[in-house]
């Protein structure tokens, strides 16, 4: 019987042992990124700045069913993170149903959000309450005038509200996004910088990438890590700490004062692909497995079709096991060779796949 026992506890514990899938350069998939929606109350001149756009039909979109069914499958092949994202996802109605649904989900460790932050005041209760516990917010510029012209539609004093109403519900850590892009919001930093270790939120800094096709980017738009980084110790000295887990987009520097810390995620000019484990789901069901991709392998057609999870999950399987992407890596090649021609190479714009 004590035999027969330990055969079904092995059983149990190899069912549900995770297979820990690795792609063509060894890198496993540890991290999903999934968009909920393709639909943003912003329109912001760095992401997607079209009034017009080919929304993705509303019965193509995955209900929180069928992603927390993908979530479960993603866990068991080796993601511990999920992040939720967009579009914007605070306007995908109840959205904190899915936190409900993910949250309590064994073998995530870190369930996170990222959102414009103007829906934020109304939603972080219910969200805190479904199990969320930290969340990214964008934020560019604290001039309000800026801000409208940056996001083509937002009012600044919302996402400020949004933070505050964040704050006082006890997420933490509350990172603030700034996408810096030169001679819009350069001269922003240190006022960010600034707000951010007056009210104890991080301050996460990223290189203005050429994502989708609509934002025009040029290479003189991008203002270097380098140059961030130099801005910021100008003013207040920091000490570098390095990537989270060590494959995290963003480089971590604390204050030499104690005083908080700030990210910065430097895609382009210090590619960090050799060590991307990061997966995306579109809110269509398309697993794209770069940022920078121009296709996603459709999911959504075996969940409506009865496929099995084990099918699903080989499918997804083997999708990995032929990732070879490294477009960041061979961006920059092609920028030192000055042969790099962003509209060359059509891709999902970042709306779309998420952010
Ligand atoms: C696509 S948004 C989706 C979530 C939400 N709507 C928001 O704005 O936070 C996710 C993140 O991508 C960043 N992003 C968008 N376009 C970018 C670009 N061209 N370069 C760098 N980051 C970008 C945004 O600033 C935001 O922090
Ligand atoms: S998805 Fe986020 S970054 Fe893109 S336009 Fe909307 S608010 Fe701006």
């Amino acid at each position: 019987m004590s035999n027969q026992n330990g055969s079904l506890a092995r059983l149990d514990s190899l069912m549900h042992s995770k297979f820990v899938v690795r792609d063509l350069y060894g890198r496993p998939v540890k991290d999903l990124r999934i968009s909920v929606t393709d639909r943003c109350n912003f329109r912001c001149t760095y992401c997607m700045p079209l009034d017009e756009y080919e929304w993705i039909d509303k019965r193509e979109i995955l209900t929180f069913e069928e992603i927390a069914r993908l979530a479960r499958l993603f866990i068991r092949l080796g993601v511990e993170k999920i992040r939720l994202t967009g579009g914007e996802p605070l306007v995908r109605r109840d959205i904190e149903s899915l936190v409900v649904k993910l949250s309590p989900l064994d073998g995530l460790k870190d369930l996170c959000l990222t959102t414009n932050g103007s829906l934020l005041a109304e939603k972080a209760s219910a969200l805190k309450a479904a199990g969320l516990r930290r969340i990214n917010v964008s934020l560019d510029t604290l001039d309000p005038d800026k801000f409208r012209r940056m996001t083509k539609r937002g009012d600044l004093s919302k996402v400020i509200e949004g933070l505050f109403a964040a704050k006082s519900h006890g997420f933490d850590p509350i990172k603030i996004n700034a996408v810096v892009e030169r001679g819009v919001n350069d001269d922003d930093v240190i006022d960010l910088v600034d707000f951010c270790r007056e009210n104890g939120f991080a301050a996460r800094f990223i290189e203005y990438m050429d994502v989708g096709n609509s934002n025009n980017w040029t290479s003189e738009k991008l203002v270097p890590k380098k140059e961030i980084l130099e801005k910021i110790n100008k003013r207040f000295a920091l000490r570098e700490v390095g990537r989270e887990n060590g494959s995290a987009p963003a480089v971590d520097y604390e204050f030499a004062d104690g005083r908080g810390e700030v990210g910065i995620v430097a895609s382009v000019t210090e590619p960090f692909c050799s060590t991307c484990n990061r997966a995306r789901l579109t809110a269509d069901g398309k697993l794209v497995t770069c940022l920078f991709s121009s296709v996603g392998h459709d999911l959504k057609s075996l969940l409506r079709n009865g496929s099995t999870d084990e099918e699903i999950s080989r499918f997804i399987t083997g999708v990995w096991a032929r990732r070879k992407d490294r477009y960041s890596a061979e961006r920059l090649e092609a920028l030192l060779s000055s042969s790099y021609d962003p509209r060359q190479h059509k891709k999902i714009e970042m709306i779309t796949l998420g952010g």
